[in-house]
């Protein structure tokens, strides 16, 4: 599995702390900034990340800004990405298995670093289940693709 990441300014912390994790497990991933704690703007790295992930140059994506709105509602613009903001262990968990979110979006103004860690933790060894989610994932890649039929 490779993991793509990024954040702005505002979830770099928490960012750094999950990075140590995957270094710590072994996990691939590429880190696609920001670095520094200079203000910038998130949509950039929403972007990186998830167009990494619609290209398939990654599995999976965590994104990361001060509330983890900004940064998910930016990916959630290129088709193909489910992102998610999550702030406890069940969103983590619930969004792989029935929303089959490819990108996990935590906000660092939110959650302390070893939630993060946690939340990714799970979001990164958890399934999508199938069966009856799929035609419900599959709605709404109706709608982003304005084929959706009532
Ligand atoms: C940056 O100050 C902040 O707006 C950003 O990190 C994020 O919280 C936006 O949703």
């Amino acid at each position: 599995m490779r993991v793509a990441l990024g954040s702005d300014h505002g979830g770099l912390n928490i960012k750094n702390a999950v990075i140590e994790y995957l270094k710590e497990s072994g996990i691939e991933f590429v880190d696609f900034g920001c670095y520094t704690e200079e203000s910038v703007d998130y949509p950039e790295y929403a972007y990186k990340v998830a167009t990494a992930i619609t290209n398939k140059d990654a599995d999976l994506g965590i994104l990361c800004c001060g509330t983890g709105i900004g940064i998910s509602m930016a990916a959630n613009k290129v088709k193909g990405i489910r992102a998610a903001v999550c702030t406890n262990e069940f969103m983590a968990e619930m969004t792989r298995r029935h929303n089959n979110a490819n990108i996990i979006a935590l906000g660092g103004r939110i959650i302390d670093e070893p939630t993060a860690v946690k939340l990714a933790d799970i979001f990164l060894n958890t399934e999508f289940e199938g069966d009856r989610h799929i035609r419900r994932v599959d709605m709404i890649t109706a709608i982003e693709n304005d084929t959706f039929k009532v």
